[in-house]
């Protein structure tokens, strides 16, 4: 019996490996979102005159991603995309983008990411919607989390939990 099981397990394994079945992989990046420094990498596009914000406000991004918290360690790639601030009391935005990787064999690739980051939280979620390149088929999701925030940059890490 225990053989039997054993073997059924074995073969299980085996074709979970045939039909591409993969074990979720693991990566972190940060993000750095410039309103104020130079380059600057945040659009106010829409919305309130006086604040980006204030509900309704909406930001066009091409924001540098790297592999550690400074803006100087290895760049990874860009967040090429969106958010508008679309909670009435400003507490959360929706945040919609493409992160196009630049490094080694991820060049070209892309994941696109989708979710509410309501981010006065210390940890929020957002999902990955899809992928293209080395990333196609993806699904998964990222932990966010602010690491720094002043009136001319925040920085955002992101650790991505991927099904590819
Ligand atoms: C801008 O701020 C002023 C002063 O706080 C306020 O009276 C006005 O309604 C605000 N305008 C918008 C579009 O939010
Ligand atoms: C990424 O690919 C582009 C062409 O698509 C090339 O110009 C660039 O040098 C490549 N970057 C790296 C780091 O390989
Ligand atoms: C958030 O940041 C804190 C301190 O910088 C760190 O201990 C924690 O692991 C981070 N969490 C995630 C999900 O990156």
């Amino acid at each position: 019996m225990e053989v039997l099981q054993a073997a059924v397990l074995g073969l299980s394994i085996f074709l979970l490996a045939q039909w591409g079945y993969a074990a979720p992989s693991r990566m972190q990046f940060y993000m750095h979102d410039n309103f104020n420094l130079s380059p600057r990498t945040v659009l106010r596009v829409a919305g309130s005159a006086n604040s980006t914000a204030a509900f309704g406000a909406v930001m066009v991004i091409d924001d540098l991603l790297t592999e550690g918290p400074s803006p100087a360690s290895q760049p990874v790639g860009r967040a090429q995309g969106t958010y508008m601030i679309s909670a009435l009391d400003g507490s959360s935005l929706l945040l919609t983008f493409t992160a196009v990787f630049s490094r080694g064999s991820e060049n070209g690739s892309t994941i696109s990411f989708h979710g509410a980051d309501r981010f006065l939280l210390a940890e929020r979620e957002i999902a990955v919607i899809g992928g293209t390149g080395k990333f196609r088929m993806a699904r998964g999701f990222a932990v966010l989390n602010t690491t720094s925030n002043t009136n001319r940059a925040t920085i955002v890490g992101f650790d991505v939990t991927l099904q590819v």
